[in-house]
């Protein structure tokens, strides 16, 4: 497969759509209502312990609202943890999923032949940075993206190590593990398992780990990878890959100074290490690019996505330099790669973003959002840095202190008081909160949950 230039699409609608009229946040009973308490409490008692945030048990959602168990309006800041960044329940997913499911829902894609499997893989080859023959493989999530990718550059460099970024997230299987960096708790009693990995401190300019400033710094974040690390504790030719997120998402949507790819691609080019771009939160629009790593200027070698590919359903891929592809069959494979249904509704995820121009709506609601958040910052100095790119923006809460200390508990309470009013957002990084929407979002819906945030700031803070 050749990387094609991508042909022009139709574009049908312009956004925004509008807002059904009127449609605001309504708590009818206080969050959590007595049905959602009943499934919490249920939930609690067979459920196994795993990431669970806040009280919201949802019934059905449309755009970027959401009614819960107790019939309660929520606006949703969250996309569904960054999957649906076309929106809930998208007229145009869902007939691809219902026309989809009534003839065939699964035929093993790894295995056997189908159409829309070399479709979906031809729009991720146009799509993805580089115009060189590149090659797919599909997965059911971001962390099975990211071990499909270590795989495919450990067996073509026949290297063992792997380095990520302290703070970087890539999932919880144990070789996405080797990567994933972002919180003790992720690795606690796992180390032993996910061998191989390094880290190298992330370019998090708000608390530069060597307290310089950007741009007399001169990226000593990147140049410390060769200066120091491939000096001492990494041998550069035991390297197969290096990956990063181009936005930090987990680890509080930390945006890489200008340049910090360069520098660190051409470190990894003198040593012919594979860098891999893992797209899984940021990628599919939600920057105001296709993926993340355009705003970075330069070319990964294997890219990952996931999460709003699906458009809901599971379906992440792997997209790479033809060259990597594995020399025989059997090396890597999976039961549900390239499942129907979620091919389908990938498919008509990426035609809902092309034609209903969501990049634009990225980038241009982002920057309204960026704006109302940043008027916020000016009367709450708790908001000591407000950052991100398109749409994928966050507030870090601090205290009033020299020395920023992440403000923790105030940040779970403002999520707490979001919530009780009917904003459903999320944390990242240590004392951060992201703000997620999907990419339908309306300015007025932006401004309403500016409204409720403000609102909850404030009684975190009364305490
Ligand atoms: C950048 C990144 N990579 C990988 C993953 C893992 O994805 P999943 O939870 O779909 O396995 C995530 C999840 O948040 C992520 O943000």
């Amino acid at each position: 497969m050749s990387a094609a230039k991508p042909k022009p699409r139709p574009s049908v609608v312009s956004r925004p759509a509008p807002t059904p009229a009127g449609t605001h946040v309504e708590v009818r009973v206080p969050i959590p209502g007595p049905r959602a308490a009943e499934i919490v409490r249920e939930d609690t008692r067979i459920m196994m312990t795993g990431t669970k945030i806040s009280p919201v048990a949802v019934a059905s959602g449309k755009g970027v609202w959401l009614t819960d168990v107790d019939g309660n309006r929520l606006l949703d800041f969250t996309s569904g943890v960054g999957v649906l960044n076309v929106g809930y329940s998208h007229p145009k997913v869902v007939e691809a999923v219902r026309e989809q499911a009534g003839k065939l829902m699964h035929f093993a894609g790894a295995d056997y032949y189908y159409e829309s499997q070399n479709r979906l893989a031809e729009r991720l080859i146009e799509l993805t940075p580089g115009a060189f023959e590149k090659r797919v493989f599909f997965t059911n999530s971001g962390t099975e993206s990211v071990e499909a990718a270590l795989k495919i550059a450990k067996w073509q460099t026949s290297r063992p190590i792997v380095v990520g970024l302290l703070g970087g997230f890539h999932g919880r299987s144990m070789g996405a593990l080797t990567v994933t960096a972002s919180k003790p708790s992720q690795r606690r009693r796992f180390d032993a398992f996910a061998g191989g990995g390094h880290h190298i401190p992330a370019p998090y300019c708000y608390r530069c780990p060597y307290q310089l400033e950007y741009p007399s710094c001169d990226l000593y974040c990147a140049k410390i990878l060769k200066e120091l690390y491939f000096e001492t504790s990494i041998p550069p030719e035991d390297v197969a890959a290096f990956v990063a997120e181009p936005v930090i998402g987990e680890g509080g949507y930390v945006v890489p100074p200008k340049g910090w790819h360069q520098a660190i691609k051409s470190i990894l080019d003198e040593h012919g290490i594979l860098f891999i771009d893992d797209e899984v939160q940021a990628g599919i629009g939600r920057t105001g690019k296709w993926f993340a790593v355009e705003h970075h200027g330069i070319i990964p070698d294997l890219v990952t996505t996931a999460k709003s590919l699906g458009g809901g359903l599971p379906l992440g891929a792997v997209v790479f330099r033809r060259e990597l592809d594995f020399t025989y069959p059997g090396a890597h494979s999976s039961t549900f790669s390239g499942n129907l249904v979620s091919v389908a509704a990938g498919l008509a995820t990426l035609d809902v973003v092309e034609r209903e121009h969501l990049i634009d709506a990225a980038r241009d609601r982002g920057a309204h959002l960026r704006a109302r958040l940043v008027e916020l910052q000016r009367r709450h100095p708790e908001i000591g840095d407000v950052r991100g790119l398109g749409l994928m923006l966050a507030t870090e809460f601090v205290q009033a202190d020299a020395r920023h200390t992440p403000a923790v508990v105030l940040r779970d309470r403002v999520i707490a008081e979001c919530v009780k009013r009917g904003l459903v957002v999320l944390p990242c990084g240590k004392s951060s909160i992201r703000y997620i929407p999907p990419l339908v979002i309306t300015d007025a819906e932006i401004d309403e949950g500016i409204g409720i945030l403000e609102a909850a700031l404030t009684a975190a803070r009364a305490g």
